[in-house]
Protein backbone atom coordinates (compact mmCIF):
# COMPACT_ATOMS: atom_id res chain seq x y z
CA UNK A 1 0.00 0.00 0.00
CA UNK A 2 1.34 3.52 -1.10
CA UNK A 3 0.68 5.70 2.25
CA UNK A 4 0.71 9.20 1.68
CA UNK A 5 2.79 10.71 5.00
CA UNK A 6 4.07 14.03 6.12
CA UNK A 7 7.63 15.02 5.44
CA UNK A 8 8.97 13.74 8.56
CA UNK A 9 12.18 11.19 9.65
CA UNK A 10 10.06 8.42 10.77
CA UNK A 11 11.80 5.76 12.90
CA UNK A 12 12.16 2.79 10.13
CA UNK A 13 9.91 0.60 12.64
CA UNK A 14 6.70 2.79 12.62
CA UNK A 15 6.90 2.29 8.54
CA UNK A 16 7.39 -1.47 9.04
CA UNK A 17 4.20 -1.42 11.06
CA UNK A 18 2.44 0.49 8.43
CA UNK A 19 3.60 -1.76 5.76
CA UNK A 20 2.75 -5.50 7.57
CA UNK A 21 -1.08 -4.65 7.19
CA UNK A 22 -3.45 -5.99 7.35
CA UNK A 23 -2.66 -6.09 11.29
CA UNK A 24 -3.65 -9.78 12.98
CA UNK A 25 -5.49 -10.51 16.42
CA UNK A 26 -3.22 -11.54 19.45
CA UNK A 27 -4.57 -14.06 20.89
CA UNK A 28 -2.67 -16.87 23.05
CA UNK A 29 0.65 -14.97 22.13
CA UNK A 30 -0.27 -15.66 18.61
CA UNK A 31 -1.07 -13.72 15.64
CA UNK A 32 -4.17 -15.03 14.14
CA UNK A 33 -6.44 -13.61 11.21
CA UNK A 34 -10.20 -12.44 12.28
CA UNK A 35 -11.84 -16.35 11.72
CA UNK A 36 -14.07 -14.32 9.36
CA UNK A 37 -11.35 -12.73 7.71
CA UNK A 38 -12.82 -9.28 7.93
CA UNK A 39 -10.74 -6.35 7.38
CA UNK A 40 -11.12 -2.51 8.66
CA UNK A 41 -9.20 0.26 7.82
CA UNK A 42 -7.61 2.71 10.32
CA UNK A 43 -7.36 6.13 9.32
CA UNK A 44 -4.46 9.22 9.29
CA UNK A 45 -6.69 12.54 10.54
CA UNK A 46 -4.58 14.27 9.18
CA UNK A 47 -5.54 13.44 5.52
CA UNK A 48 -8.38 10.97 5.70
CA UNK A 49 -6.08 8.14 3.85
CA UNK A 50 -5.61 4.50 5.27
CA UNK A 51 -3.06 4.19 7.56
CA UNK A 52 -3.51 0.03 7.35
CA UNK A 53 -5.91 -2.38 7.69
CA UNK A 54 -6.67 -4.06 10.93
CA UNK A 55 -8.48 -7.70 11.66
CA UNK A 56 -12.10 -7.29 12.77
CA UNK A 57 -13.00 -9.16 15.66
CA UNK A 58 -16.30 -11.27 15.55
CA UNK A 59 -18.00 -12.92 18.24
CA UNK A 60 -15.93 -16.45 17.43
CA UNK A 61 -12.39 -14.42 17.77
CA UNK A 62 -14.03 -12.88 21.73
CA UNK A 63 -15.10 -16.90 22.29
CA UNK A 64 -11.51 -18.10 21.27
CA UNK A 65 -9.55 -14.94 23.46
CA UNK A 66 -12.16 -15.51 26.35
CA UNK A 67 -11.13 -19.14 26.36
CA UNK A 68 -7.16 -18.34 26.10
CA UNK A 69 -7.14 -15.67 29.04
CA UNK A 70 -9.67 -18.08 31.03
CA UNK A 71 -7.35 -21.20 30.45
CA UNK A 72 -4.21 -19.08 31.40
CA UNK A 73 -6.16 -17.32 34.70
CA UNK A 74 -5.69 -20.24 37.40
CA UNK A 75 -1.51 -20.03 36.84
CA UNK A 76 -1.09 -16.39 36.43
CA UNK A 77 -4.08 -15.48 39.36
CA UNK A 78 -1.81 -17.58 41.77
CA UNK A 79 1.83 -16.67 40.65
CA UNK A 80 4.35 -14.71 42.88
CA UNK A 81 3.04 -11.37 42.84
CA UNK A 82 6.34 -10.20 42.31
CA UNK A 83 6.88 -12.39 39.55
CA UNK A 84 3.74 -10.09 38.03
CA UNK A 85 5.88 -6.80 39.01
CA UNK A 86 9.07 -8.11 37.32
CA UNK A 87 7.09 -8.28 34.05
CA UNK A 88 5.35 -5.05 34.26
CA UNK A 89 8.53 -3.54 35.44
CA UNK A 90 9.84 -5.32 31.98
CA UNK A 91 7.34 -4.05 29.88
CA UNK A 92 7.89 -0.68 31.08
CA UNK A 93 11.42 -0.66 30.20
CA UNK A 94 10.48 -2.14 26.59
CA UNK A 95 8.03 0.52 25.95
CA UNK A 96 10.77 3.25 27.09
CA UNK A 97 13.37 2.10 24.37
CA UNK A 98 10.58 2.02 21.62
CA UNK A 99 9.54 5.11 22.72
CA UNK A 100 9.95 7.16 19.44
CA UNK A 101 7.85 4.94 17.06
CA UNK A 102 5.42 4.60 19.35
CA UNK A 103 4.86 8.27 19.55
CA UNK A 104 5.39 8.64 16.00
CA UNK A 105 2.30 5.74 15.15
CA UNK A 106 -0.13 7.65 18.20
CA UNK A 107 0.11 10.77 15.85
CA UNK A 108 -0.24 8.77 12.69
CA UNK A 109 -3.25 6.89 13.97
CA UNK A 110 -4.58 9.80 16.44
CA UNK A 111 -3.75 13.16 15.46
CA UNK A 112 -1.74 14.77 18.10
CA UNK A 113 1.22 17.03 17.84
CA UNK A 114 4.45 14.53 18.07
CA UNK A 115 5.41 16.94 20.39
CA UNK A 116 2.74 15.98 22.73
CA UNK A 117 3.12 12.20 22.09
CA UNK A 118 6.74 11.97 22.87
CA UNK A 119 6.27 13.92 26.20
CA UNK A 120 2.90 13.64 27.10
CA UNK A 121 1.15 10.40 26.83
CA UNK A 122 4.79 7.93 26.41
CA UNK A 123 6.48 9.30 29.17
CA UNK A 124 3.21 8.78 31.65
CA UNK A 125 2.44 5.29 29.61
CA UNK A 126 5.24 3.74 31.65
CA UNK A 127 4.72 6.19 35.03
CA UNK A 128 1.75 5.09 35.47
CA UNK A 129 2.96 1.16 34.49
CA UNK A 130 5.93 1.29 37.03
CA UNK A 131 3.38 2.91 39.43
CA UNK A 132 0.78 -0.16 38.80
CA UNK A 133 3.74 -2.78 38.69
CA UNK A 134 4.45 -1.29 42.59
CA UNK A 135 1.27 -2.45 43.68
CA UNK A 136 1.83 -6.20 42.49
CA UNK A 137 3.14 -7.27 45.97
CA UNK A 138 1.25 -5.11 48.31
CA UNK A 139 -1.90 -6.16 47.73
CA UNK A 140 -2.78 -7.04 51.49
CA UNK A 141 -6.03 -8.67 53.40
CA UNK A 142 -6.40 -7.76 56.96
CA UNK A 143 -7.69 -9.74 60.41
CA UNK A 144 -10.84 -9.00 61.64
CA UNK A 145 -11.64 -9.11 65.19
CA UNK A 146 -15.20 -10.83 64.89
CA UNK A 147 -17.27 -11.16 68.20
CA UNK A 148 -17.35 -14.76 68.13
CA UNK A 149 -14.86 -16.41 70.37
CA UNK A 150 -12.28 -19.40 69.16
CA UNK A 151 -12.99 -18.18 65.39
CA UNK A 152 -9.90 -16.28 63.80
CA UNK A 153 -10.83 -14.29 60.81
CA UNK A 154 -9.14 -12.83 57.92
CA UNK A 155 -9.56 -11.47 54.60
CA UNK A 156 -7.47 -11.84 51.40
CA UNK A 157 -7.87 -9.74 48.28
CA UNK A 158 -7.90 -12.14 45.26
CA UNK A 159 -8.45 -11.09 41.41
CA UNK A 160 -11.51 -11.41 39.58
CA UNK A 161 -10.52 -13.56 36.64
CA UNK A 162 -10.76 -12.48 32.73
CA UNK A 163 -11.25 -8.48 32.38
CA UNK A 164 -12.19 -7.14 29.39
CA UNK A 165 -10.66 -3.34 28.67
CA UNK A 166 -12.79 -1.04 26.08
CA UNK A 167 -10.85 2.14 25.14
CA UNK A 168 -11.21 5.16 23.36
CA UNK A 169 -9.02 6.50 21.07
CA UNK A 170 -7.76 10.22 22.26
CA UNK A 171 -5.22 8.18 24.24
CA UNK A 172 -4.69 4.96 22.98
CA UNK A 173 -1.77 3.85 24.41
CA UNK A 174 -2.52 5.38 27.74
CA UNK A 175 -5.97 4.45 28.24
CA UNK A 176 -4.41 0.70 27.43
CA UNK A 177 -2.03 0.62 30.34
CA UNK A 178 -4.59 2.82 32.84
CA UNK A 179 -6.47 -0.64 32.31
CA UNK A 180 -3.87 -3.36 31.63
CA UNK A 181 -1.44 -2.55 34.54
CA UNK A 182 -3.73 -2.83 37.92
CA UNK A 183 -5.60 -5.54 35.96
CA UNK A 184 -2.55 -7.59 35.59
CA UNK A 185 -0.79 -6.84 38.69
CA UNK A 186 -3.32 -7.73 40.89
CA UNK A 187 -3.34 -11.25 38.50
CA UNK A 188 -6.09 -11.32 36.52
CA UNK A 189 -5.89 -11.90 32.82
CA UNK A 190 -7.42 -9.30 30.15
CA UNK A 191 -8.59 -8.78 26.62
CA UNK A 192 -7.85 -5.15 25.41
CA UNK A 193 -10.31 -3.70 22.56
CA UNK A 194 -8.07 -0.43 21.17
CA UNK A 195 -11.05 1.86 19.86
CA UNK A 196 -11.40 1.19 15.63
CA UNK A 197 -10.04 4.70 15.23
CA UNK A 198 -6.68 3.94 16.53
CA UNK A 199 -5.74 0.22 16.78
CA UNK A 200 -1.83 0.66 16.10
CA UNK A 201 0.05 1.10 19.10
CA UNK A 202 -2.07 -1.44 21.28
CA UNK A 203 -0.88 -4.20 18.47
CA UNK A 204 2.92 -3.13 18.59
CA UNK A 205 2.20 -3.17 22.36
CA UNK A 206 1.43 -6.74 22.11
CA UNK A 207 5.08 -7.83 20.80
CA UNK A 208 6.48 -5.73 23.32
CA UNK A 209 4.13 -8.14 25.81
CA UNK A 210 5.23 -11.42 24.40
CA UNK A 211 9.09 -10.05 24.72
CA UNK A 212 8.28 -9.14 28.16
CA UNK A 213 7.67 -12.70 29.01
CA UNK A 214 4.27 -12.30 29.78
CA UNK A 215 2.16 -16.63 29.43
CA UNK A 216 -0.03 -17.14 26.59
CA UNK A 217 -3.37 -16.01 26.86
CA UNK A 218 -2.63 -13.44 30.22
CA UNK A 219 -3.21 -10.13 27.83
CA UNK A 220 -5.38 -10.93 24.27
CA UNK A 221 -5.41 -8.04 21.90
CA UNK A 222 -8.68 -7.69 19.78
CA UNK A 223 -9.20 -5.12 17.31
CA UNK A 224 -12.71 -4.10 15.95
CA UNK A 225 -15.63 -1.33 16.39
CA UNK A 226 -18.10 -1.06 18.85
CA UNK A 227 -20.65 -3.07 17.39
CA UNK A 228 -19.93 -6.31 17.38
CA UNK A 229 -16.27 -6.62 19.07
CA UNK A 230 -16.92 -4.23 22.15
CA UNK A 231 -20.74 -5.42 22.59
CA UNK A 232 -19.76 -9.27 22.11
CA UNK A 233 -16.95 -8.56 25.16
CA UNK A 234 -20.26 -6.77 27.52
CA UNK A 235 -22.14 -9.68 26.94
CA UNK A 236 -19.99 -12.79 26.98
CA UNK A 237 -20.46 -14.83 30.37
CA UNK A 238 -16.80 -15.75 30.60
CA UNK A 239 -15.49 -12.35 31.20
CA UNK A 240 -15.64 -11.49 35.03
CA UNK A 241 -15.38 -7.23 34.53
CA UNK A 242 -15.65 -4.77 32.04
CA UNK A 243 -13.22 -1.97 32.30
CA UNK A 244 -14.08 0.89 30.10
CA UNK A 245 -13.65 4.41 28.93
CA UNK A 246 -15.33 6.51 26.61
CA UNK A 247 -18.98 7.90 25.96
CA UNK A 248 -21.89 7.70 28.75
CA UNK A 249 -24.17 6.24 25.86
CA UNK A 250 -22.08 3.40 25.24
CA UNK A 251 -21.12 2.93 29.11
CA UNK A 252 -24.99 2.36 29.98
CA UNK A 253 -25.43 -0.24 26.73
CA UNK A 254 -22.43 -1.98 28.55
CA UNK A 255 -23.81 -2.00 32.21
CA UNK A 256 -27.24 -3.37 30.32
CA UNK A 257 -25.03 -5.90 28.57
CA UNK A 258 -23.29 -6.98 31.80
CA UNK A 259 -26.96 -7.19 33.71
CA UNK A 260 -28.32 -9.28 30.92
CA UNK A 261 -25.35 -11.92 31.09
CA UNK A 262 -23.70 -12.94 33.88
CA UNK A 263 -23.57 -9.81 36.19
CA UNK A 264 -19.77 -8.77 35.36
CA UNK A 265 -18.61 -5.91 37.36
CA UNK A 266 -18.54 -2.76 35.58
CA UNK A 267 -15.97 0.46 35.32
CA UNK A 268 -16.61 3.23 33.76
CA UNK A 269 -15.38 6.04 32.76
CA UNK A 270 -17.48 8.33 30.56
CA UNK A 271 -18.29 11.90 29.39
CA UNK A 272 -17.95 15.39 31.30
CA UNK A 273 -18.71 18.78 30.70
CA UNK A 274 -16.23 20.36 33.55
CA UNK A 275 -16.93 23.86 34.67
CA UNK A 276 -13.54 25.94 35.27
CA UNK A 277 -13.97 29.17 36.97
CA UNK A 278 -11.93 32.75 37.02
CA UNK A 279 -12.66 34.46 40.23
CA UNK A 280 -12.19 38.22 39.37
CA UNK A 281 -9.05 37.76 42.22
CA UNK A 282 -7.24 35.23 40.31
CA UNK A 283 -3.45 35.88 38.65
CA UNK A 284 -5.23 36.60 35.36
CA UNK A 285 -2.30 35.47 32.80
CA UNK A 286 -1.93 32.11 34.68
CA UNK A 287 -5.97 31.61 34.65
CA UNK A 288 -6.36 32.61 31.31
CA UNK A 289 -3.33 30.59 29.95
CA UNK A 290 -4.69 27.61 32.28
CA UNK A 291 -8.46 27.87 30.47
CA UNK A 292 -7.02 27.75 27.01
CA UNK A 293 -5.53 24.44 27.86
CA UNK A 294 -7.78 23.36 29.62
CA UNK A 295 -9.99 23.26 26.71
CA UNK A 296 -7.97 23.60 23.39
CA UNK A 297 -5.53 20.45 24.08
CA UNK A 298 -5.94 17.00 22.15
CA UNK A 299 -8.14 19.40 20.24
CA UNK A 300 -10.95 19.55 22.67
CA UNK A 301 -11.26 15.70 22.60
CA UNK A 302 -10.27 15.18 26.15
CA UNK A 303 -13.19 13.52 28.71
CA UNK A 304 -11.51 16.27 31.75
CA UNK A 305 -11.52 18.99 29.04
CA UNK A 306 -12.61 22.54 30.93
CA UNK A 307 -15.44 23.08 28.38
CA UNK A 308 -17.81 25.39 30.42
CA UNK A 309 -15.86 28.75 32.08
CA UNK A 310 -17.68 30.73 34.31
CA UNK A 311 -15.81 34.20 34.85
CA UNK A 312 -16.59 36.31 37.89
CA UNK A 313 -17.96 39.67 36.11
CA UNK A 314 -15.73 42.17 37.28
CA UNK A 315 -12.83 40.04 35.19
CA UNK A 316 -15.59 38.97 32.11
CA UNK A 317 -14.47 41.46 29.82
CA UNK A 318 -10.69 40.84 30.52
CA UNK A 319 -11.07 37.04 30.56
CA UNK A 320 -12.32 36.80 27.17
CA UNK A 321 -10.57 39.49 25.40
CA UNK A 322 -7.21 37.76 26.62
CA UNK A 323 -8.71 34.44 25.79
CA UNK A 324 -9.57 35.24 22.15
CA UNK A 325 -5.93 37.07 21.54
CA UNK A 326 -4.21 33.52 22.98
CA UNK A 327 -6.68 31.38 20.92
CA UNK A 328 -6.28 33.14 17.51
CA UNK A 329 -2.51 32.43 17.84
CA UNK A 330 -3.11 28.50 17.74
CA UNK A 331 -1.69 26.91 14.92
CA UNK A 332 -4.15 24.56 13.51
CA UNK A 333 -2.12 21.66 11.67
CA UNK A 334 -1.10 18.29 10.95
CA UNK A 335 0.76 16.58 14.14
CA UNK A 336 4.10 15.97 12.22
CA UNK A 337 4.10 20.24 11.34
CA UNK A 338 7.11 21.72 12.51
CA UNK A 339 4.85 24.33 14.75
CA UNK A 340 1.29 22.84 15.67
CA UNK A 341 -0.82 23.83 18.57
CA UNK A 342 -4.19 21.71 17.50
CA UNK A 343 -4.27 19.02 15.62
CA UNK A 344 -6.90 17.72 13.13
CA UNK A 345 -10.01 15.60 15.06
CA UNK A 346 -10.03 12.19 15.30
CA UNK A 347 -12.75 11.11 11.90
CA UNK A 348 -15.01 13.49 9.42
CA UNK A 349 -17.70 11.99 12.17
CA UNK A 350 -16.58 13.42 15.00
CA UNK A 351 -15.59 16.70 12.95
CA UNK A 352 -19.63 16.86 11.85
CA UNK A 353 -20.76 16.24 15.24
CA UNK A 354 -18.87 19.18 16.68
CA UNK A 355 -19.27 21.44 13.59
CA UNK A 356 -22.98 20.70 14.65
CA UNK A 357 -22.69 22.10 17.66
CA UNK A 358 -21.37 25.09 16.52
CA UNK A 359 -24.00 25.58 13.90
CA UNK A 360 -26.64 24.81 16.35
CA UNK A 361 -25.53 26.93 19.52
CA UNK A 362 -25.09 30.10 16.82
CA UNK A 363 -28.95 29.69 15.72
CA UNK A 364 -29.76 29.21 19.38
CA UNK A 365 -28.43 32.86 19.95
CA UNK A 366 -25.10 32.36 21.82
CA UNK A 367 -21.97 34.62 20.30
CA UNK A 368 -18.93 33.30 18.69
CA UNK A 369 -16.07 35.29 20.03
CA UNK A 370 -13.42 33.24 18.13
CA UNK A 371 -12.92 30.05 15.58
CA UNK A 372 -16.57 28.68 14.43
CA UNK A 373 -15.35 27.04 11.12
CA UNK A 374 -13.02 23.90 9.49
CA UNK A 375 -9.58 24.60 8.76
CA UNK A 376 -8.28 23.35 4.92
CA UNK A 377 -9.93 20.87 2.79
CA UNK A 378 -8.37 17.60 3.58
CA UNK A 379 -8.59 15.99 6.82
CA UNK A 380 -10.52 16.83 9.68
CA UNK A 381 -9.43 20.01 11.62
CA UNK A 382 -11.84 22.83 13.21
CA UNK A 383 -10.58 26.17 14.37
CA UNK A 384 -10.52 26.60 17.95
CA UNK A 385 -13.64 28.20 19.12
CA UNK A 386 -14.68 30.61 21.85
CA UNK A 387 -18.59 31.01 22.45
CA UNK A 388 -19.98 33.61 25.07
CA UNK A 389 -23.43 32.62 26.59
CA UNK A 390 -25.68 33.58 29.26
CA UNK A 391 -28.68 30.22 28.52
CA UNK A 392 -27.56 27.30 30.65
CA UNK A 393 -30.49 24.70 28.89
CA UNK A 394 -28.18 25.63 25.58
CA UNK A 395 -27.06 22.11 23.82
CA UNK A 396 -23.98 23.69 23.35
CA UNK A 397 -23.65 23.59 27.27
CA UNK A 398 -25.33 20.51 28.38
CA UNK A 399 -24.04 18.31 25.83
CA UNK A 400 -20.46 17.04 25.86
CA UNK A 401 -19.04 18.38 22.73
CA UNK A 402 -15.50 16.29 22.33
CA UNK A 403 -13.79 18.90 20.34
CA UNK A 404 -12.09 22.46 20.35
CA UNK A 405 -15.08 24.55 21.60
CA UNK A 406 -15.71 26.47 24.87
CA UNK A 407 -18.28 28.38 26.29
CA UNK A 408 -17.95 30.87 28.54
CA UNK A 409 -20.62 33.17 30.72
CA UNK A 410 -20.20 35.34 33.24
CA UNK A 411 -21.44 35.01 37.57
CA UNK A 412 -21.87 37.80 40.13
CA UNK A 413 -22.32 35.53 43.67
CA UNK A 414 -20.63 32.38 45.18
CA UNK A 415 -24.35 30.55 45.20
CA UNK A 416 -25.01 31.31 41.81
CA UNK A 417 -22.21 29.81 40.43
CA UNK A 418 -22.16 26.80 42.46
CA UNK A 419 -25.86 26.23 41.42
CA UNK A 420 -24.91 26.68 37.43
CA UNK A 421 -21.40 24.88 37.73
CA UNK A 422 -23.60 21.69 39.24
CA UNK A 423 -26.36 21.96 36.23
CA UNK A 424 -24.99 19.45 34.17
CA UNK A 425 -25.55 15.21 33.83
CA UNK A 426 -21.93 15.30 34.27
CA UNK A 427 -19.27 15.52 37.28
CA UNK A 428 -15.42 14.77 35.89
CA UNK A 429 -13.90 16.84 36.65
CA UNK A 430 -13.98 20.70 37.65
CA UNK A 431 -10.97 23.82 38.11
CA UNK A 432 -11.13 27.14 40.18
CA UNK A 433 -8.36 30.13 39.88
CA UNK A 434 -8.62 32.44 42.48
CA UNK A 435 -5.57 33.72 45.56
CA UNK A 436 -8.52 33.71 48.10
CA UNK A 437 -7.68 30.27 50.04
CA UNK A 438 -11.22 29.93 51.69
CA UNK A 439 -12.92 30.68 48.31
CA UNK A 440 -11.07 28.07 46.66
CA UNK A 441 -11.91 25.35 48.93
CA UNK A 442 -15.84 25.97 49.63
CA UNK A 443 -15.95 25.78 45.84
CA UNK A 444 -13.85 22.64 45.62
CA UNK A 445 -15.98 20.82 47.91
CA UNK A 446 -19.50 22.31 46.36
CA UNK A 447 -18.74 21.63 43.15
CA UNK A 448 -19.60 17.85 42.33
CA UNK A 449 -16.41 16.44 40.36
CA UNK A 450 -14.18 13.53 40.76
CA UNK A 451 -11.53 15.95 40.63
CA UNK A 452 -10.61 19.44 41.67
CA UNK A 453 -7.98 21.39 40.51
CA UNK A 454 -6.88 25.02 42.20
CA UNK A 455 -5.21 27.41 39.97
CA UNK A 456 -3.72 24.74 37.69
CA UNK A 457 -6.25 22.09 35.23
CA UNK A 458 -5.63 18.82 33.83
CA UNK A 459 -2.92 17.09 36.12
CA UNK A 460 -3.16 13.64 36.56
CA UNK A 461 -0.80 11.22 38.21
CA UNK A 462 -0.85 7.18 38.58
CA UNK A 463 -0.85 8.05 42.53
CA UNK A 464 -4.24 10.44 42.45
CA UNK A 465 -7.35 8.64 42.01
CA UNK A 466 -9.21 9.69 38.82
CA UNK A 467 -12.93 8.92 38.35
CA UNK A 468 -16.15 10.66 38.30
CA UNK A 469 -19.37 11.63 39.65
CA UNK A 470 -22.97 11.31 38.10
CA UNK A 471 -23.03 10.37 34.54
CA UNK A 472 -19.12 10.80 34.57
CA UNK A 473 -19.24 7.38 35.76
CA UNK A 474 -18.08 5.25 38.71
CA UNK A 475 -14.74 3.37 40.08
CA UNK A 476 -11.68 5.00 40.83
CA UNK A 477 -8.47 4.34 38.33
CA UNK A 478 -5.21 5.43 39.54
CA UNK A 479 -3.97 5.42 43.20
CA UNK A 480 -4.76 2.49 45.60
CA UNK A 481 -7.99 2.03 44.22
CA UNK A 482 -7.44 0.95 40.78
CA UNK A 483 -6.50 -2.48 42.58
CA UNK A 484 -9.71 -2.16 44.27
CA UNK A 485 -11.48 -2.22 40.71
CA UNK A 486 -9.55 -5.44 40.01
CA UNK A 487 -10.07 -7.41 42.91
CA UNK A 488 -12.69 -8.58 45.39
CA UNK A 489 -12.49 -9.57 48.79
CA UNK A 490 -12.83 -12.86 50.37
CA UNK A 491 -13.47 -13.83 54.03
CA UNK A 492 -11.86 -17.34 55.70
CA UNK A 493 -13.38 -18.03 59.07
CA UNK A 494 -11.08 -20.40 60.64
CA UNK A 495 -12.32 -22.46 64.05
CA UNK A 496 -9.47 -22.38 66.64
CA UNK A 497 -10.96 -24.80 69.26
P1 LIG B 1 -17.54 5.38 22.06
O1 LIG B 1 -17.98 5.43 23.47
O2 LIG B 1 -18.50 4.88 21.03
O3 LIG B 1 -16.22 4.47 21.93
C1 LIG B 1 -15.36 4.12 22.97
C2 LIG B 1 -15.05 2.63 22.89
O4 LIG B 1 -16.24 1.87 23.06
C3 LIG B 1 -14.48 2.17 21.56
O5 LIG B 1 -13.50 1.18 21.77
C4 LIG B 1 -15.69 1.58 20.86
O6 LIG B 1 -15.35 0.63 19.87
C5 LIG B 1 -16.40 0.93 22.02
N1 LIG B 1 -17.84 0.69 21.81
C6 LIG B 1 -18.71 1.39 21.03
N2 LIG B 1 -19.96 0.85 21.10
C7 LIG B 1 -19.86 -0.21 21.93
C8 LIG B 1 -20.81 -1.17 22.41
N3 LIG B 1 -22.09 -1.15 22.04
N4 LIG B 1 -20.40 -2.12 23.27
C9 LIG B 1 -19.11 -2.16 23.68
N5 LIG B 1 -18.16 -1.29 23.24
C10 LIG B 1 -18.53 -0.32 22.38
O7 LIG B 1 -17.05 6.81 21.66
P2 LIG B 1 -16.88 7.43 20.17
O8 LIG B 1 -17.98 7.01 19.27
O9 LIG B 1 -15.51 7.14 19.73
O10 LIG B 1 -17.04 8.97 20.49
C11 LIG B 1 -18.34 9.53 20.66
C12 LIG B 1 -18.35 10.49 21.83
O11 LIG B 1 -18.05 9.81 23.02
C13 LIG B 1 -17.34 11.61 21.78
O12 LIG B 1 -17.76 12.66 20.99
C14 LIG B 1 -17.22 11.97 23.23
O13 LIG B 1 -18.28 12.81 23.59
C15 LIG B 1 -17.36 10.64 23.94
N6 LIG B 1 -16.07 10.06 24.30
C16 LIG B 1 -15.60 10.23 25.56
C17 LIG B 1 -14.36 9.74 25.90
C18 LIG B 1 -13.79 9.92 27.27
O14 LIG B 1 -12.58 9.85 27.43
N7 LIG B 1 -14.59 10.10 28.27
C19 LIG B 1 -13.50 9.05 24.93
C20 LIG B 1 -14.12 8.87 23.65
C21 LIG B 1 -15.35 9.38 23.36
MG1 LIG C 1 -6.67 6.23 12.94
Amino acid sequence: MKKALPEYDFQPATLKVLEDSPKKLFINNEWVAAQSGETFETLNPATGAPLAAAALAGAADVDAAVAAAQAAFPAWGSSIAAERAEKLFKLADLIDQHADMLAELETLDNGKPIRVARRGDLPYVTKHLRYQAGWADKIEGSTVPVTFPNQFVYTRREPLGVVAAIIPWNFPLLMAIWKLGPALAAGNTLILKPAEQTPLSALYLADLIREAGFPPGVVNILTGPGEPTGAALAAHPGIAKVAFTGSTAVGAKIMAAAAASNLKRVSLELGGKSPNVIFADADMASAVRGAQWAVFSTAGQECVAGTRLFVERAAYDQVVDGLKQNVEKMVVDHGFAEKVHVGPLISQAQMERVQGYIDQGQQAGAEIVAGGGRVGEQGYFLQPTIFAYQDDTLKLVQEEIFGPVVAVTAFDSEDELIARANDTQYGLAAGVWTRDVGKAHRYAHAVQAGTVWINGYGMIDPAAPFGGYKMSGFGREMGKEAIDLYTQVKTVWVNTQ
